[in-house]
């Protein structure tokens, strides 16, 4: 089994990477710079001279605010580029693995969000990543498309709980909104999981997160909690915050049919948080 993975510096991909390795997986890593998934060309090139049996696209353009404005680069990278690699995948025989989002749901349902509910995007990022899914979907290909939210992982300074700790450093007053609810996701375990999702050769939509919902206040509280912050932390409503971007109130996704498949659902994001915040320890020595 060989795979290929895309946006290779993405924190995803890292530890893609890191359980290909463990499990003795071969792979061929493309970083933005080696492999532009927005270029069909170069896309037919790598996958052409590449044969893998799985791509695995890490890359994304997750600049949720910014895709506002930007909405074509974002439709490109998130609904063409996944449109790239299926074309590539159709003609070469290979299985894509593709990553979606819960902001694909308009978060007005208020209970947990199956496979079977319909998307309904709120904002330019959700629908580019709607436009990736059924472009994937639209093809004759075998296909993974696995819808995951509140990523985090050691390798990108940018998701939300590196933000918290670095505001933590800076502030003595933090304020975070109180009424966005979903579910963190550490990289390791989607990492984890993707692969045994492989193995179990099931092909198809899934959501992939931690099991419990949270808010961001209640996640940020938690990660302040973990290090023994002493300034005080403030819980905002989002009408507070003005963001370029909508976001859903309520986008937390049941598992199912994760335990199905694989025998296991992911476990809770206090339990991920944890050993996040280990790994970061072990990195500092
Ligand atoms: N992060 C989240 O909270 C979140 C939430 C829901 C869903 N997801 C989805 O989960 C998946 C993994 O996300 P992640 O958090 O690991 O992302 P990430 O850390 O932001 O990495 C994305 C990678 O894609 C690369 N990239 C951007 N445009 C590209 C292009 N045109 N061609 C090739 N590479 C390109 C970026 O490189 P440069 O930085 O050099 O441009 C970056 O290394 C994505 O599908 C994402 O949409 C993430």
């Amino acid at each position: 089994m060989r795979f290929l993975v895309t946006g290779s510096n993405g924190q995803l991909a890292k530890e893609i990477m890191k359980e290909s390795e463990k499990r003795n997986i071969s792979f061929d890593a493309f970083d933005h710079k080696t492999l532009d998934i927005t270029d069909l060309k170069s896309v037919r090139e790598a996958i052409g001279s590449k044969r893998p049996d799985f791509v695995i696209n890490c890359a994304a353009y997750n600049a949720v605010d910014k895709a506002e404005e930007d909405w074509k680069n974002a439709y490109l990278v998130n609904g063409i580029g996944p449109k790239n690699l299926a074309i590539a995948c159709e003609e070469n025989n290979t299985v894509l693995v593709h990553y979606s989002t819960d902001y694909v749901f308009d978060g007005r349902k208020n209970t947990p969000y199956n496979i079977a509910d319909d998307p309904n995007p709120l904002n330019q990022y959700g629908k580019s990543k709607l436009l990736g899914e059924r472009f994937v979907q639209s093809l004759s290909i075998k296909y993974f498309i696995i819808r995951v939210s509140w990523v985090f992982g050691k390798g990108n300074d940018t998701n939300f709980a590196k933000k918290v700790l670095e505001w933590s450093t800076k502030n003595d007053v933090i304020k975070v909104v109180d009424d966005q609810i979903s579910s963190p996701t550490y990289a390791v375990d989607l990492a984890k999981a993707t692969l045994d999702l492989i193995n179990a050769g099931a092909y198809g939509l899934y959501h992939m997160t931690s099991i419990e919902p949270c808010s961001r206040y209640e996640w940020a509280k938690y990660i302040l909690d973990l290090i023994s912050w002493k300034g005080k932390l403030i819980p905002v409503k989002s009408d507070e915050f003005k963001t370029a971007a909508m976001r859903p109130g309520y986008s937390f996704m049941d598992s199912f049919p994760m335990m199905q498949t694989i025998g296991y659902n992911l476990t809770d994001w206090k339990d991920m948080t944890e050993r996040f915040m280990e790994e970061l320890k072990m990195a500092r020595g």
